[in-house]
């Protein structure tokens, strides 16, 4: 059993100073202990109702945690002292606070009445505990993507508290992964009172650390720079990060990690929090008063609202909390088994992607049949599996000014038609994918001219435009049904197998023309849930289709999309070297399978750097690998060293799509080299990948110690034709060469 559940009598004496006497009160309780794998989570519903949380960290045997509750350290507990409650409320660690009632800091949850008032009481009333994991149901809307497990791989505890005052009823859904060191978290709203009530904030999940000697990790960054990994020690008060953008956004993921001073990749404490969420989000951590670290994560509160009224539903996103001991390499590897086992799906899950080329840095909007057909022709020469026709395709859209919306083919670009180009691309013995926005609309489009209320706007506001477009209304059903009709249309005409699903602006006077006033700060929201609503539609009715998303990049690479997406166009930065920092981030937390990573031709589009050809394909391999160059344009020798690539890439992806990834080198530290390894998991094979950033006067090799071998297994290295023991190449490592700017060498080791 995973999950247990007790009830508890405790003693504890009277705090002495408040009474002066030898007062022995008991608290009875019930004791919640969860074992995922290696960890063990623990809270308690004191004799009050009040949820305190005990314990999060490694296993541990010991069933009973309650002597770590500190009710008789407490001046005021509930059961001596119902009154004066402030002290208790504001110093007891919690597992999800309430605003309003002495608790003062971050709250979890915050509610305003129809007589304008905010505080509430959330009390435990019952439990079940069960075999699985529950999906996320927003009724009438959609099933919220999320983690799934099945009886055996997982147990659920669903803990109910109820506000007396509202009648809200709040259901704690905590599920622990058995061979995972994975507890995920969710929250079900039920107003099972009289009135309406408006939900202020609705944090997915809270925890009251005991300590605040933590490091805070984030990965933040803009356009071509995202999840650039940034850590720092926790400092009094509150330090986090959001999006406001209507999407998981560039700025920052949706991602934070607390680890122990001492950690680095393979050793020291590391909690790990990711939201399963593609919008507005929250994620913070607060130093308190006495060094305690309260950790919240959820849809941001910031502008929102949501009605609910008598008998309705409420559904939070899955927050999903990884616990390592062994350092933050083990953390994020745990989230890639995660991930790849229970989260993505379909029939991409557990195969290798197609190689494609996508036509986007070749020839931008500057297109038409023939040419991507002589791209298709040269490509398929070279192994080259797939042809993606990205924007431009559709409408009258020759820039990015127009179109928008009127996903219907530009006849005089798209000559003899789609299915006539997708039948020749097929002939040539390539897939064919296509590029898709379909959140937005051009004001200069058709749909736009007949339906410009379709448009995410505020009536008598100037609207803003970015990249000259407008967000389309996703809370609208009607909007969603007439855009997945056209997307159909277009997808029922040809043999397509592959859609890049892009997104490329955020959201402003953020108002709908259909919901009514009460619901307007839902929009956020639902606009969130629309647009799984089209994803959850569109894989259910194309099951063969591989569908990748993006956001102007990266803006959008979180764990939501990975629902309905294996893999995310990771950036829109393709430079060799500055993937380094986006693609090393991006594993802190998501696996490389996931990662869309092209070879593009140089100076690179972005940064103007040029690299060697073999780099760029080195460091395109650890992802879903691809090219976004005019094949029969770039340099002879690079086209070369195509066919070659690609072998390589197909030998190399079981390992990289399915193995444990281990960080060697820190290129956030190190600007000079970074390195990575992909083990797999029986430990048979092991691939090395190094990048030189500069090359180094003076010597021309860096010794390195490789991770994830078994150290008392024999090596073979491709490199050198030797075998190694497991524990030579771990502990006293290999001589790489650094010789050259932007070098880059990798490395098999096969056991014997
Ligand atoms: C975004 C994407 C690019 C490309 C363009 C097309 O910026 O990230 O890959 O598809 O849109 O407009």
């Amino acid at each position: 059993m995973s999950i247990k559940e007790q009830s508890i009598k405790k003693e504890y004496s009277q705090y002495r100073w408040q009474t002066n006497s030898d007062e022995i009160f008991t608290e009875e309780m019930k004791l919640f202990t969860l074992n995922a794998k290696d960890t063990t989570y623990a809270l308690a519903a004191l004799e009050s109702g009040h949820l305190a949380h005990v314990y999060y960290g490694k296993h541990i045997e010991d069933d009973d945690l309650s002597y770590l509750i500190r009710l008789g350290e407490n001046p005021y507990t509930p059961k001596v002292n119902k009154r004066d409650m402030g002290t208790f409320m504001d110093t007891t660690p919690f597992e999800y606070p309430c605003h309003g009632i002495g608790d003062y800091r971050e709250p979890c949850f915050m509610i305003m009445d129809e007589d304008g008032m905010s505080s509430c009481d959330l009390r435990y009333v019952s439990h079940k505990i069960y075999k699985g994991k529950p999906q996320i149901v927003q009724p009438d809307i959609v099933t919220l993507p999320a983690t799934f497990a099945d009886e055996n791989e997982a147990e659920t505890l669903e803990i109910t508290c109820v506000d007396k005052h509202s009648g809200i009823e709040a259901v704690l859904i905590y599920t622990a992964f058995n061979d995972l060191d994975v507890i995920t978290r969710s929250v079900r709203l039920v107003n099972k009172g009289e009135r309406a009530v408006n939900i202020r904030r609705v944090m997915s999940m809270g925890i009251d650390f005991d300590s605040d000697q933590y490091d805070f990790i984030t990965l933040n960054g803009s356009w071509a720079r995202e999840r650039i990994m940034e850590r720092s020690p926790l400092h009094h008060g509150k330090q986090g990060i959001d999006s406001v953008k209507g999407e998981s956004s560039h700025q920052n993921n949706p991602f934070i990690a607390l680890v122990s001073h001492n950690a680095d990749e393979d050793m020291g404490e590391a909690y790990g929090f990711n939201l399963v969420y593609s919008g507005n989000f929250f994620a913070q951590a607060e130093v308190t008063q006495h060094k305690k670290t309260r950790v919240v994560m959820g849809i941001n509160h910031f502008d929102f609202n949501w009605l609910l009224e008598p008998g309705e539903v409420f559904a939070a996103p899955e927050a999903v909390m990884v616990y390592s001991s062994q350092g933050i390499g083990n953390m994020s590897r745990t989230f890639h088994d995660l991930y790849r086992q229970h989260l993505i799906r379909g029939e991409y899950k557990d195969k290798r992607r197609p190689i494609l080329i996508n036509n986007w840095e070749a020839t931008y909007f500057n297109f038409d049949t023939d040419k991507l057909i002589s791209i298709a022709k040269q490509a398929s020469e070279l192994g080259i599996e797939m042809l993606v026709m990205d924007d431009g395709w559709f409408g009258h859209r020759d820039s990015d000014n127009s179109s928008l919306g009127d996903w219907f083919v530009y006849e005089s670009k798209i000559k003899g038609g789609l299915k006539y180009l997708v039948d020749e691309v097929n002939k040539l013995g390539m897939k064919f994918g296509i590029w898709f926005e379909p959140e937005m609309i051009s004001p200069d489009s058709e749909l736009f001219k007949k339906h410009p209320e379709w448009a995410i706007q505020i009536q008598g506001m100037d609207m803003t435009q970015s990249r000259e477009q407008y967000v389309l209304d996703y809370s609208n059903k009607e909007v969603r049904d007439c855009i997945y009709g056209m997307m159909k249309k277009i997808l029922d005409s040809a043999n397509i197998e592959y859609i890049k699903w892009d997104m490329n602006r955020q959201l402003t006077e953020v108002g709908s023309t259909t919901l009514p006033a009460n619901r307007q700060r839902e929009l956020w929201h639902r606009y969130v849930l629309g647009v799984y609503d089209v994803m959850n539609r569109l894989t259910t009715d194309y099951p063969h289709i591989l569908l990748e998303n993006c956001s102007g990049g990266g803006a959008r690479f979180d764990a939501g999309m990975l629902y309905y997406s294996p893999q995310i166009w990771t950036s829109d930065d393709t430079d060799a070297i500055e993937r380094l920092k986006i693609q090393h981030g991006t594993s802190i937390c998501y696996p490389a399978s996931a990662m869309g990573a092209h070879v593009s031709d140089c100076p690179n589009h972005t940064v103007g750097r040029s690299t060697p050809f073999a780099t760029r394909g080195h460091v395109a391999m650890v992802g879903t690998f691809g090219y976004e160059l005019d094949v029969t344009r770039i340099p002879e020798n690079d086209r070369n060293m195509i066919p070659a690539q690609v072998e390589e890439f197909k030998k190399y992806n079981p390992l990289i799509r399915t193995g444990d990834q281990y960080r060697i080198g820190n290129v956030f530290e190190d600007n000079m080299w970074d390195a990575w390894m992909f083990v797999a998991k029986d430990k048979s094979e092991a691939l090395f990948t190094f990048v030189q950033v500069l090359g180094r006067p003076n010597y021309r090799s860096r010794r390195i110690k490789l991770k994830g071998l078994d150290p008392d297994a024999k090596y073979l290295s491709s490199a050198t034709g030797e075998v190694h023991s497991g524990s030579a190449l771990m502990n006293a490592g290999i001589n790489v060469s650094v010789h050259g700017d932007f070098t880059s060498t990798i490395i098999s080791f096969t056991r014997i």
